[in-house]
């Protein structure tokens, strides 16, 4: 099969498209015949192997979830055939014409294939966050990051839980963020006044969902390190700031529910831009550069 692979860890220019064995189900897997991968900042982050602690065994095919058809179901799975539309997360890289899947949850048909694949990592990211730091009705909660993929399901969600959002972006995602109910903030300097004169009670809860650096004026903000949790600052823990990362356990069956409510309408999330496969390093660097205004999908 075609898949994009790396030998050595570093720049867009040590990725390849290969031709590879295919992956076959194994007991507790699902093979898909990958429609869409998303592809996600922290796919570059690790093949620069700048994150040791998720580094794999090389060579290795990028990508973390995808959108596909069943086409083998290994022994012992449930609940699932051969030629049933899924999205979740893959065990051997998304980048991929195959890959294999345990933690998946069924597509509905209107849901769109790229928007399927943008899903997983967002949706569970979101979640894990906003209930470690307990975001409830009546809290006013500073997202820095707002209109990014996961900044911008996090606002979707902590609106839905009753949450006043502060969002920071740039300017020209602020209409983005109204229209997601969020009080848009321009990040960069000045940016604790402007969250000042928007909550001058205060912020009960701070998502850094950016990792620019906005830590030590959030703890200034919030008195403190309590409820400041951060998905993408390497300095969290010399500012004694959590730093929530990898999945928190199977969550393929609480994923199911979120993709129905963006097949209905009720949850949004932006696709900036699909690459052929062939052009996976590209969109890595416009995934590198921080400003994709959407998710970035692969189409093998
Ligand atoms: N730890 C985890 O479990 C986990 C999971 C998923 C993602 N992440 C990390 O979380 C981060 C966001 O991921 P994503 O998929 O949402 O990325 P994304 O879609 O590329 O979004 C990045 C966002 O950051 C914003 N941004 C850029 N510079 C900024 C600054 N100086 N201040 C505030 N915001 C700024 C951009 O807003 P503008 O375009 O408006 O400038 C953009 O919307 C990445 O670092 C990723 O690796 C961590």
């Amino acid at each position: 099969m075609k898949a994009i692979t790396y030998t050595e860890f570093g720049g867009p220019e040590v990725l390849r498209l290969d031709e590879v064995e295919e992956p076959h189900a194994g007991p507790g897997q699902v093979r898909l015949k990958v429609v869409a991968a998303g592809v996600n900042p922290v796919d570059h982050k690790i093949r620069n192997g700048w994150m040791p602690h998720m580094s794999p065994a090389l060579p290795a095919v990028p990508g973390l979830e995808a959108a596909g058809v069943v086409d083998e179901v290994g022994e012992g799975v449930t609940g699932v055939s051969v030629g049933d539309e899924v999205l979740g997360w893959t065990t051997t890289g998304a980048y991929a014409e195959y890959a294999l899947a345990t933690d998946f949850a069924a597509k509905p048909a209107t849901l769109d294939w790229d928007v399927a694949a943008a899903l997983p990592v967002a949706v569970e990211t979101s979640v894990r966050v906003l209930d470690a730091l307990e975001v409830k009705e009546g809290d006013t909660l500073l997202l820095h990051g707002a209109a990014g993929v996961v900044g911008a399901v996090a606002v979707q969600l902590a609106v839905a839980r009753g949450a006043t959002v502060l969002g920071t972006a740039s300017p020209a995602n602020h209409d983005y963020l109204r229209s997601l109910d969020a009080t848009p903030l321009a990040y960069g300097e000045g940016l604790a006044t402007r969250v000042r004169a928007a909550a001058p009670q205060g912020v009960d809860a701070v998502l850094d969902a950016a990792g620019a650096d906005d830590l030590p004026m959030s703890i200034d903000l919030r008195g403190g390190t309590d409820r400041i949790i951060t998905i993408a600052d390497p300095r969290a823990a010399e500012l004694g700031i959590p730093f929530s990362g990898g999945g928190s356990g199977p969550f393929g069956s609480r994923l199911a529910s979120y993709a129905r409510l963006v097949a209905d309408g009720q949850l949004t999330v932006r696709v900036a831009r699909s690459f052929s496969l062939a052009d996976a390093a590209r969109a890595q660097e416009v995934s590198a550069g921080g400003h994709a205004a959407g998710k970035l999908v692969l189409r093998p």
